[in-house]
């Protein structure tokens, strides 16, 4: 069977930008601009990059709550890039999504045992006994106690709040989860509970993970692969390790600049202050060449052209025309 779940290749996702009374379309975002990814079972790939650099947008062109506008998705060997409704509600029990925020994601007029239960009735999955049956397991899996099945989602704190959301994830035995900011919403505390649970279930299950996020610090002992998104691009796809050793793009050295340390020795990692000056560029009117190099302290001429995504030294893959220049000058070359 192939290694790997997901494949994505050139995909594109632009929202029209219509204007007056006839709706004209006069222009596109480009949320999602040829994106091309690989995610091996099992594993972890980390997307990541600021509010705005189209992680969602992404991620649910994956799941396909939308249409593409160019491209092809391999999901489990098959071709998902156009799919009929029937097809798309079986492939739904194979991939799933957790929310940013579970305050909003879970229907606050349901009981917890109703949020969960829904999506095998929505599936026909077994009778009113099977089905509590797994419900009971699910709040297990999750480690909450049973009567929280009967309570509103408002008495749960935060971090019990996400829990559920992981476990209506996890009802259908799903492969694969995209976790769309999953802790940002909680507490330093809890988020680290979280990431746990969700470290062991992916061992327990063989669950592959898609995990967004716009915070680096998140990543290094959960992800495998990382991708960083910048303007509806990747501008480096790297494995972990690699990444956080040898960072190659500018844009990537400045996320990873403004991580906060807790020793010298992790100081001593991380690169030589890069700031990061400017908000990010609207993606209805995006820089022309290199979408960084507005924003980019290294910036020359030849970055008003578009730099392709290339295969460095280390092995990870990098977009940017200055690479070899700015390597040499940080070791004095
Ligand atoms: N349905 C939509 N219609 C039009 N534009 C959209 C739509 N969804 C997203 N966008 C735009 O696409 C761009 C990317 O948005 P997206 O939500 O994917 O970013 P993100 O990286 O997930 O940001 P955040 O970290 O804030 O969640 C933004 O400019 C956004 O305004
Ligand atoms: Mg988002």
């Amino acid at each position: 069977m192939d290694n790997y779940i997901l494949q994505v290749e050139n995909l594109k996702k632009y929202f029209p930008i219509k204007k007056g009374f006839f709706k004209k379309k006069v222009g596109d975002v480009k949320a999602v601009d040829e994106i091309s990814l690989k995610l091996e079972r099992g594993k972890t790939l980390a997307i990541v990059g600021e509010s705005g650099s189209g992680k969602t947008t992404l991620a649910k062109s994956i799941m396909r709550f939308y249409d593409l506008t160019e491209g092809k998705i391999l999901f489990d060997g098959k071709d998902i890039t156009t799919i009929n409704e029937q097809k798309l509600k079986k492939l739904k029990q194979d991939m799933q999504m957790v929310h940013q925020d579970p305050t909003t994601s879970l229907n606050p007029r349901k009981k917890i045992k109703d949020i969960l239960e829904a999506p095998l009735l929505i599936h026909n999955m077994g009778d009113a006994a099977s089905r509590l049956k797994r419900v009971k397991e699910l709040i297990n899996i999750v480690e909450l106690p049973e009567e929280f099945l009967y309570r509103y989602p408002h008495s749960l704190s935060g971090g019990q709040k996400q829990r559920i959301g992981i476990a209506r994830a996890l009802a259908l035995n799903p492969k694969f989860i995209v976790l769309d900011e999953p802790t940002s919403a909680l507490d330093v505390s809890v988020q680290a509970k979280i990431i746990t649970l969700l470290k062991d279930l992916q061992k327990k299950f063989n669950l592959t993970y898609l995990f967004i996020t716009h915070d680096l610090s998140l990543v290094r002992n959960f992800a495998d692969d990382v991708g960083v998104m910048y303007l509806g691009s990747i501008v480096e796809y790297s494995d972990v390790e690699t990444l956080y050793t040898h960072p190659q793009n500018p844009y990537t050295q400045s996320l990873l600049s403004s991580i906060p340390v807790v020793s010298d020795d992790e100081q001593s990692m991380l690169p030589k202050k890069i700031p990061l000056t400017g908000e990010i560029p609207s993606p209805s009117n995006m820089p022309t060449g290199c979408k960084f190099h507005t924003r980019c302290p290294f910036a020359e001429d030849i970055c008003l052209t578009s730099p392709a995504l290339l295969e460095t030294e280390y092995g990870s893959f990098t977009r940017c025309h200055l690479v070899e220049k700015i390597n040499k000058q940080k070791i004095g070359v």
